[in-house]
């Protein structure tokens, strides 16, 4: 279903060093009050920088920068970081539930109660009792972990400013005029929105709006099967598909489903109704709105072709939300959870290279020493945002909730809330796909 939607949002924000600039009519202007000519090109690259989210901008929860940290904190040594952390773990007791996803650092997840990806991360949330959720991930983790845990529950995210550069690039009020635009464009077809879990509640909440469904990086391929499938038999009854904010995961889970690049087409937010004619929409099943992951974007083809070079054995393989050049110079593609189960079961002596993120890639590494580990390209696929929960930010969060004042409560608002938790329940009611996509066949 349509949402009743007026025109392109009037409020576009970015940052200068000295705050917020707020657009108004074709003028932009500093929180003080200074006229800027800030364009809007300008805006995602430098809130993507800093790890910010333009809709938590835009609810103003990203106030608090990262020095309000009290300086005790940043003072601790680790060893005593480490022991406080303990200490104040096993005061909460049963009250508290740590949850860290993969991409942490081995320093922040030995204190998680579960560790997962984000679709496990979501189910375990949904199932918590405990007083406290302390998310160890990014900011649209907390939010999803807030919506599926009940009111009387507090998620505490230990560092606000860990956000999530995808998430960042799709903003709620833009995609809902792009279903808009595309619905137009595509002469009465029926668009479906399947919006990756990494995208903030209120991107969720219009993806419900037009009858549509999260994913997550482990269950996609059945989400974009559901998404087509007849309403009579429980799908979405999608004619095609608004693939939200990745096009990396969108593109690769397209080839996966055995179609190929005429089948895309790609949605530019900063061009009007995307850049696209008619006739594309028209040809096109998937319509991938332009997002990315910035630490999946670090990886190329020659880093492929040099790995091959180094280790003819190994078996090479990526994240989908690498670019389509990367994956096809690979052996298998797999999300998070299907990469570690492909190397959990592999046979001892066997030799992987990994492209994505470097903490999951150097654990591995450690936790199986019968088999050669190593982690794609020069090193930089690292996520600065995740990187920011920390140990003094993780004591900080769990002293506050010892003291009876938790800080960085992740709050999403009731209405939001409701409405995104059916694109959420969605994708958790789906079953994840547990293969790795086999790009080369064995042997080649
Ligand atoms: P998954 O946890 O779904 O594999 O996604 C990877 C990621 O980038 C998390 O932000
Ligand atoms: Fe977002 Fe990429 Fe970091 Fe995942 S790895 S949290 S997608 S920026």
């Amino acid at each position: 279903m349509a949402s009743a939607l007026g025109k392109r949002r009037s409020i576009q924000l970015s940052y200068e060093g000295k705050g917020l600039l707020q657009k108004q009519s074709s003028e932009y202007y500093t929180r003080d009050g200074a006229k800027s000519n800030t364009p809007r090109c300008k805006l995602l690259p430098l809130a993507l920088s800093r790890g910010l989210c333009l809709d938590n901008f835009v609810a103003g929860r990203y106030n608090a920068p990262m020095s309000e940290i009290p300086a005790n904190y940043r003072d601790m040594d680790r060893e005593a970081l480490l022991s406080a952390i303990a200490a104040r773990k096993a005061e909460l007791g049963e009250t508290l539930c740590i949850l860290g996803h993969h991409y942490q650092s081995d320093d922040v997840i030995q204190f998680s109660d579960y560790r997962g990806d984000s679709l496990k991360l979501s189910q375990i949330a949904g199932e918590q009792t405990a007083d406290h959720i302390v998310f160890c991930g990014v900011h649209f983790m907390a939010e999803s972990a807030d919506i599926l845990t009940s009111d009387a529950q507090t998620v505490c995210l230990p560092n606000l400013s860990a956000g999530c550069g995808m998430a960042d690039m799709a903003e709620a009020d833009a995609v809902a005029v792009a279903l808009e635009e595309v619905a137009a464009l595509a002469g009465g077809a029926t668009i479906v929105p399947v919006t990756y879990v990494n995208s903030t509640a209120a991107i969720k909440a219009v993806t419900a709006d037009w009858n549509g469904a999260c994913c997550t990086s482990s269950n996609v391929r059945n989400v974009f099967e559901m998404a087509m499938t007849p309403q009579s038999f429980g799908g979405c009854d999608g004619d095609k598909i608004f693939a939200i904010p990745d096009q990396h995961l969108g593109r690769n889970t397209a080839f996966a489903m055995g179609r190929g690049a005429s089948d895309c087409v790609v949605y530019d937010p900063q061009l009007p109704n995307g850049g696209m004619t008619s006739e594309q929409v028209r040809a096109a099943t998937f319509i991938l709105w332009k997002g990315w992951c910035y630490v999946h974007q670090t990886f190329t083809p020659e880093h492929v072709r040099a790995v091959r070079a180094e280790l003819p054995n190994a078996t090479v393989i990526a994240h989908p939300e690498c670019p389509r050049e990367v994956v096809v110079e690979c052996d298998l593609a797999g999300s998070t959870a299907q990469i570690i189960t492909a190397i959990d079961t592999a046979p001892a002596g066997s030799e992987w290279v990994v492209g994505t993120e470097a903490n999951l890639v150097y654990r591995l590494a450690a936790q199986y020493p019968d088999k050669t580990i190593r982690l794609l390209g020069d090193g930089a696929a690292r996520c600065v945002q995740m990187a920011r929960i920390d140990l003094p930010h993780l004591l900080w969060c769990l002293d506050s909730i010892a003291a009876g004042e938790p800080i960085n409560v992740i709050t999403v608002d009731a209405e939001t809330a409701k409405k995104a938790k059916l694109a959420l329940d969605r994708m958790i009611a789906i079953k994840a796909v547990s293969e790795v996509i086999q790009i080369r066949p064995e042997g080649a």
